[in-house]
């Protein structure tokens, strides 16, 4: 039976009104006791709507970001930040740009650092995550692979920082934004498994049809590094955030 805690909303719109509630409450916290905040954050277009009521918060009730470190999970295999499908510029356009985080508090992966210094480069982002703490609350979406990061299946449980090769599945869901399939990168640098499952808390965010299935999976099957998402039953403070259809095909 697994663990993980799961929560229905009545829509998206409720669900991310409700983690943006609880970062809130972390960062304010954190801000009263001047204290830094370490966020994890993810891309794609699920968190989109939670950046935005993030971005709400900062204008209409003051919340600031002055003290917030942010770590984000991946980027694209050759994409220079000012790439308009690179996650650099993702986080500017949906966040970093809308709030008073200092630039030097953010942190991606570089999808342009050369072959030879990827090894190294992973290592580097594993130190300064622990150089700042470690990740206090880290989100997560999830791809149709079962990917949480980019760790594409199988990944292992214990796996870091890392280059991957993309599924060609995600690669395919990749493609309208990048204007056919071609112009999808091949590969990426993502956060491991292990990297995510360090976070002292873990909120995955589904919306829509299209993840049922694999959202079924992850909760209900065993633990297994086919659905990299199943992982987050063996963490103590994780929790799935779902709309009706996202929860559509869950069973119990
Ligand atoms: C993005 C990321 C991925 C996405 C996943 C879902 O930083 O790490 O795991 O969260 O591919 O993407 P969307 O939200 O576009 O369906």
């Amino acid at each position: 039976m697994s663990a993980v805690l799961t929560r229905r909303f009545a829509d998206r719109q409720t669900a991310v009104r409700a983690l943006a509630a609880e970062f809130q409450e972390l960062i304010e916290a954190r801000n009263q006791a001047g204290q830094s905040t370490v966020l994890g954050l993810a891309t794609g277009s699920t968190p989109i709507p939670f950046y935005q009521e993030l971005v709400r918060l900062h204008r209409q009730q003051g919340l600031s970001f002055a003290r917030v470190i942010t770590f984000n999970l991946d980027e694209y295999g050759g994409l220079p930040p000012d790439h308009p499908e690179s996650y650099w510029h993702f986080m500017q356009q949906h966040l970093f740009q809308h709030i008073d985080i200092d630039p030097q508090n953010i942190h991606l992966p570089s999808g342009t650092v050369a072959e030879a210094e990827i090894d190294q480069h992973c290592a580097a982002y594993e130190d300064a995550i622990r150089a700042a703490g470690g990740i206090d609350y880290q989100i997560l979406g999830i791809g149709r692979t079962g990917h949480i990061g980019f760790n594409e299946p199988p990944s292992r449980g214990d796996s870091r920082t890392r280059r991957v090769e993309l599924d060609e599945i995600t690669r395919g869901d990749a493609a309208p934004a990048f204007g056919g399939l071609e112009a999808v990168p091949s590969w990426a640098i993502t956060m491991g498994v292990g990297t995510i499952l360090d976070a002292r808390r873990i909120a995955l965010m589904a919306f829509g049809e299209a993840k049922a299935d694999i959202v079924r999976r992850a909760i209900e099957e065993p633990v297994n590094d086919r659905v990299t998402a199943s992982f987050l039953q063996t963490h103590p403070m994780a929790q799935f955030l779902l709309d009706p259809e996202a929860a559509s095909a869950l069973t119990r």
